[in-house]
């Protein structure tokens, strides 16, 4: 069983999530399918797909116009929750301790966050690709986290260019991942690769060890390119 989810960014609309969650009636997996929708298409149900959100308030309630809180996420149907998308990072400023307070939000109202690290270009050709990793785990991940929690790699300069790490270098970083996770205390921690996934990388993608599921931003907008990413293992 893989875990396939979808991020749609800013992208679609509540009658786009209906002809997806359509479109999944017609095809038969085991694998776990998860779309993390905008926050005015939440509130959809499914038997097929689960739904989650892509962002959630660092604090549980009160005078702070615009935020939306893990508990309005459940109370609107999400199960889950994207905290620290790489463009969360870049264009909202959050840091892994921002990133740390909205997951342990989310636990805390029995969502599922899905903790986003990665490096960019730049740290990428300072050759602080495993630093980043290292840090971006043990500091977004809200110590003693007794609840499930999943991770999610992804190289910032891989996503939306129609260019992913070669095979070898996911291996590796994702083998890196689970050992410092086993090494927190989080051994079997699902972890997902992000960043230009499609129908034709897919399966072999989700074919290294380590590697538990995808996170695919465009490719996952449309039934005609998630489908089958889901139905490629
Ligand atoms: P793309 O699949 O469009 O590269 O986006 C990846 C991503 O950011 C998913 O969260």
């Amino acid at each position: 069983m893989k875990i396939i989810t979808g991020n749609w960014k800013m992208n679609g609309s509540v009658a786009e999530l209906e002809i997806m969650i359509n479109a999944m009636q017609s095809i038969n997996t085991k694998n776990k399918v998860i779309i993390c929708v905008p926050f005015t298409m939440l509130g959809k149900k499914s038997d097929k797909i689960s739904i989650g959100a892509q962002d959630v308030s660092s604090h549980e309630n009160g005078a702070y116009t615009g935020e939306v809180s893990a508990k309005m996420l459940m109370d609107a149907n999400a199960e889950y929750v994207i905290v620290g998308h790489s463009e969360r990072r870049q264009y909202h400023s959050e840091t892994n301790d921002t990133v740390k307070q909205k997951a342990k939000c989310a636990i805390e109202s029995g969502l599922i966050p899905i903790i986003c690290i990665g490096e960019t270009m730049e740290e990428k050709q300072a050759g602080k690709t495993m630093k980043i990793i290292e840090s971006g785990l043990r500091e977004s991940i809200p110590a003693d986290v007794k609840a499930d929690v999943i991770v999610a790699y992804e190289p910032r300069w891989a996503i939306g260019a129609d260019l992913t790490p070669t095979i070898d270098e996911i291996s590796k970083t994702h083998t890196f991942i689970a050992n410092i996770l086993e090494n927190m205390g989080l051994t079997g921690t699902p972890i997902l690769y992000g960043a230009s996934v499609n129908g034709s990388n897919a399966a072999e993608i989700m074919s290294i060890p380590n590697v538990d599921g995808v996170l695919v931003g465009g490719a996952s907008l449309k039934p005609d390119n998630f489908l089958p990413i889901i139905e490629s293992v």
